[in-house]
């Protein structure tokens, strides 16, 4: 683990720690989640996002109205309504008292065939629409064992972020495609290579502004290996998938970034 003055070298930002629900839970057991996040937020050093899917984004938006705990939808369309059936708009998502959308995640790009330039468009409606994106790019192991991680991660931040990205306080997260949900991460130096590499590629693009965009890391991050993860120059914070639905996994994890 790195020592903690190298952390302190980023200054300016405050961590996130976000869930990523994915399609899992009741209504009934998101409010609940929902409840145990709010309940011990405002103890922790960080801030907090959660991503439900699409129909429990309304009730634990009023679970958590006037906490420190933001709601971000899963995906969204890149038009802001029409004939697109069973499709939700960036507006709708507003309206139901999200504030932040996860689009491209590593799953909607090999599920429903996202490209670069379809989510750099999502990423613009969701922009429009007032919502603070949170795009995610990431390698799979064939890239990886290829040597293509960095040129693929960065092709997908070169492609998927438009104009405005950064200024609007937009955020990245680096998920390694064969890291999620498989208990397999990359190496501490790994994760702060592809952090820097990001970080890097940002500013070239954006400008120094980019040094304060939030680069998230996610892929199997647990209570156990989040300390390590989180104390990495240039991470941020995390995106959790599995780990987001237990409520003592998640704030363990968001404690961890006091540690870490
Ligand atoms: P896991 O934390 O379950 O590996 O999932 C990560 C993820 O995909 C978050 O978006």
């Amino acid at each position: 683990m790195l020592p903690a003055e190298e952390k302190l070298m980023t200054p300016g930002i405050r961590p996130l720690i976000a869930g990523n629900w994915k399609m899992n839970g009741s209504w009934r057991g998101s409010r609940r989640l929902a409840d145990a996040v709010r309940d011990a937020a405002p103890g922790l050093p960080c801030d907090l996002l959660v991503c439900p899917p699409f129909l429990h984004i309304q009730p634990v938006a009023a679970t958590l109205l006037g906490s420190r705990v933001a709601v971000g939808g899963q995906d969204c369309h890149h038009k802001p309504h029409g004939a697109h059936t069973g499709d939700i708009g960036a507006v709708m998502l507003r309206d139901a008292g999200a504030t932040h959308v996860i689009l491209g995640h590593s799953e909607r790009r090999a599920d429903h065939g996202e490209s670069n330039e379809l989510v750099a468009r999502k990423c613009e409606a969701a922009l429009a629409a007032g919502l603070i994106p949170l795009i995610c790019v990431g390698e799979t192991l064939a890239e990886r064992e290829a040597g293509r991680a960095t040129a693929v991660v960065e092709a997908q931040l070169d492609g998927s972020l438009p104009l405005g990205f950064v200024t609007s306080g937009g955020i990245v997260a680096y998920e390694p495609v064969w890291a999620i949900g498989t208990g397999r991460t990359p190496t501490e130096e790994d994760i702060a290579a592809m952090h820097h590499a990001m970080r890097q590629a940002l500013v070239m693009a954006f400008g120094p502004t980019a040094r304060t965009t939030r680069l998230l890391y996610g892929g199997s991050v647990k209570p156990s290996n989040a300390e390590a993860i989180l104390a990495l120059p240039e991470v941020d914070g995390a995106l959790l998938g599995g780990a987001s639905l237990v409520a003592e996994d998640f704030l363990a994890i968001a404690r961890a970034m006091e540690a870490g």
